[in-house]
């Protein structure tokens, strides 16, 4: 196990309904905020009206910023950075899913900094975020683990790049999770945040570290509950008490937990982002996609590791001294999985071709996730 340090200050509340209390949970925070949201769905759900009520009623002063798009743009966020030091608030409530939450990061950061917010995400550029805005959440849609996680993702549509920064500044100090706002999510949004949870676990699971049975036992366990209930999900949709699993479940999977003590990987997160970046494709299709094809080029470097994958959550039974089949079993287990949630797992399916895969493996090398070589060799397998 390696050294390490953990510190979740995330004040959590879980909950059907509990969003109606949001102007009370944030007195403590605030008297006057930003609300943050994205494309329309907190409006037409009558979620907005409930939040705006919220806030009224516990005297909360606030300005707002929606039209956050999926793979959230710096352009919105620079938007918001500039409402959000004119207007002089002092936190930032991200009212949606990664998207929203990751914009509402970016603009928390964004407003104490002299320079372009963008700086803090670029990967060419070294500076850091010193001080951030805090910034408060509530979840529409169980999948990127923004809502407990230490970091943002941003695209800028200029440059075509789609980078993260992680800091512990951006934690939010505060998170609504309540499962009742799923029974809105269109269902092949519900599989694209499955997907990405579980990626998320697999990025810290798939490691070199070695003595780490309690997080192996933690991951393998929280893997096998999102599959099991996932599955399950798909059959009864509008069922609440499955909704509240996948919904903690996506939380745990990213709030730094799982990831104690050991080397992560985050090589098909690297590979996933180019492709969101450039096809604007969501992220968890992306990974579904990516995160088969990387294991089955890389499992050779440390076959035990994805053998005990295989067996231990996808249940694979076959001779011991077969390793390649057993792993190869194992992945096709989880290709099965993503399919049967109506995910594609291979690139052509979603109609991309192998026409960037220079460009984009150039990049992974550039942001130093993984060599130009392998990169180009999981896009191929992928297709
Ligand atoms: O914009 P609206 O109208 O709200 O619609 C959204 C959006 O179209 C819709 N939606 C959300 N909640 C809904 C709903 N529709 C109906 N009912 C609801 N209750 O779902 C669509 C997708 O939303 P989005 O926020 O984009 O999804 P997700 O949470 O998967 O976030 C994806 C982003 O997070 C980044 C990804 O790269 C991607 O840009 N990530 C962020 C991470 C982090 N900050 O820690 C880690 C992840 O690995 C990931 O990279
Ligand atoms: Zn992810």
């Amino acid at each position: 196990m390696e050294s390490f340090q953990l510190c979740l200050p995330t004040k959590v509340i879980f909950g059907k309904e509990e969003y109606q209390n949001i102007g009370e949970y944030l007195k403590p925070y605030a008297t006057k905020i930003l609300l943050h949201y994205g494309g329309g769905s907190i409006k037409s759900s009558g979620l907005y009206d409930k939040v705006v009520s919220s806030l009224n009623r516990a005297g909360i002063e606030f300005v707002e910023l929606g039209g956050v798009q999926p793979n959230p743009r710096v352009e919105l966020t620079r938007q918001g950075i500039e409402l959000a030091r004119k207007e002089n608030v002092q936190l930032i409530l991200a009212v949606g899913g990664g998207s929203v939450i990751d914009s509402s990061k970016g603009i928390a950061i964004g407003v104490p900094y002299e320079g372009d917010v963008w700086d803090l995400y670029d990967k060419e550029n070294s500076a850091k975020p010193q001080k951030a805005l805090p910034v408060a959440t509530i979840l529409t849609i169980p999948a990127a683990g923004s809502e407990t996680s230490a970091s943002t993702v941003l695209s800028n549509m200029e440059t075509g790049r789609k980078y993260g920064c992680s800091s512990e500044l951006v934690r939010p100090v505060l998170s609504i999770l309540s499962p009742d706002l799923c029974l809105t999510l269109p269902k092949n949004q519900a599989a694209n945040g499955i997907c990405d949870m579980m990626a998320h676990i697999m990025e810290r699971y798939f490691s070199p570290s070695t003595h780490v049975d309690v997080t192996d036992r933690m991951c393998e366990g929280v893997l096998r509950s999102i599959m099991n209930n996932g599955k399950k999900l798909m059959e009864d949709y509008k069922n609440c008490d499955l909704w509240a699993e996948i919904m903690w479940a996506g939380s745990i999977a990213h709030n730094g937990i799982l990831g104690v003590g050991r080397k992560e990987s985050w090589v098909s997160h690297g590979l996933e982002h180019e492709l969101s970046a450039i096809y604007d494709i969501p992220h968890g299709q992306g990974l579904a996609i990516v995160f088969p094809a990387w294991i089955k080029t890389v499992w050779k470097e440390n076959p035990t590791r994805f053998v005990q994958f295989a067996i231990r959550v996808m249940d694979v039974d076959l001779e011991y001294y077969d390793q390649e089949a057993i792993i190869l079993e194992g992945v096709r287990r989880l290709e099965e999985f993503f399919t049967y949630i109506e995910l594609p797992t291979r690139l052509h399916q979603i109609g991309i071709d192998n026409s960037d895969f220079e460009k984009m493996s150039k990049a992974v090398e550039r942001i130093k996730k993984t060599s130009f070589e392998l990169a180009m060799e999981v896009y191929q397998t992928a297709l």
